[in-house]
């Protein structure tokens, strides 16, 4: 086990949920302790989510995470931060089939990374889930709306919420889960007014993600957000960097080099004898 002590400087889930209705919340995810690092001093909340099966393991949707896998990018998200509060994804298989299998599951997420909360993705259907972990001492962030572990049901990433009935059932699903006891709702591809009309409903802060500017926070993939992940582009993401064109170019560059014999040259090779400057020789 590698739980992380109690560590005072987090952000915990209670200042989280005192934030309805105030400064909208940072919610970002990693996957890895770099970034992480990078984003631990301007983010409220870091999600290690299962996006990560197709942002970095390439895979075609969230279905094929497993336990493990959360498990060992969650520490390493928990190791390299100090002030986010830490939020694992239970994947796909882990938590629908009954309360106490989600119990298993959960207490494993929490005992091994040291995280805060766990989040789970459907409405009314796990309410009971919901309860049964909060009042075992596990905290749960919800995730209603498009639920991309459910893809295969909705048959495709559809946008949320445009009939009426779609609409009925969403805000039920809302507000069963904040009823339940989750602490905060992410609210994915979900149409605006009603994504609006939900963050009134609710006494929990909503968490949105192509949702609506009127959320209590917003969260987007790290990856999205950096052109890192660039293979297509969802409506509800800013870019605000380019790393994937950046990366290409850079490597593109040393490959250059590599081929005309311009690197390494004398700086990046080792002297016989030790020299005695301050950089490594
Ligand atoms: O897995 C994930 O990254 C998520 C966000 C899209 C909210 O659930």
């Amino acid at each position: 086990m590698s739980a992380a002590p109690p560590n005072s400087s987090r952000l915990t889930i209670r200042d989280l949920a005192a934030r309805k209705g105030g400064v909208p919340m940072v919610w970002l995810t990693a996957y890895s302790a770099p970034t992480a690092r990078a984003l631990d001093p301007h983010v409220d909340a870091i999600l290690v989510g299962d996006s990560m099966g197709m942002t970095f393991y390439g895979m075609e949707s969230t279905l094929g995470v497993t336990l493990d896998m959360m498990i060992a990018h969650g520490s390493a998200v928990v190791r390299a931060s100090k002030r986010a509060c830490v939020v694992v994804d239970l994947p796909f298989g882990t938590y629908q089939a009954s309360p106490a299998q989600a119990f298993t599951s959960a207490a494993r997420v929490m005992a091994e990374t040291g995280c805060a909360a766990v989040k789970l993705e459907g409405g009314v259907e796990m309410a009971e889930t919901i309860a049964f972990l909060v009042t075992r001492g596990i905290p749960v962030v919800g995730h209603v709306g498009l639920t991309p572990q459910s893809v295969n049901a909705f048959g495709g990433f559809r946008t949320q919420g445009r009939s009426a009935a779609e609409a009925k059932k969403v805000m039920d699903d809302a507000k069963a889960v904040a009823k339940a006891g989750a602490f905060a709702l992410v609210i994915e591809k979900t149409v605006e007014p009603l994504s609006r009309a939900i963050t009134k409903a609710v006494p929990v802060p909503t968490i949105g993600i192509g949702a609506s500017p009127a959320c209590d926070g917003q969260v987007l993939v790290l990856d999205d957000l950096t052109g890192m992940f660039d293979l297509f582009l969802p409506k509800f993401v800013k870019r605000y960097a380019e790393m994937g064109r950046d990366m290409d170019k850079a490597v593109a560059a040393y490959a250059a080099d590599v081929r005309a014999r311009k690197f390494p040259q004398a700086e990046h090779c080792f002297t016989a004898t030790p020299a005695k400057s301050k950089t490594k020789k």
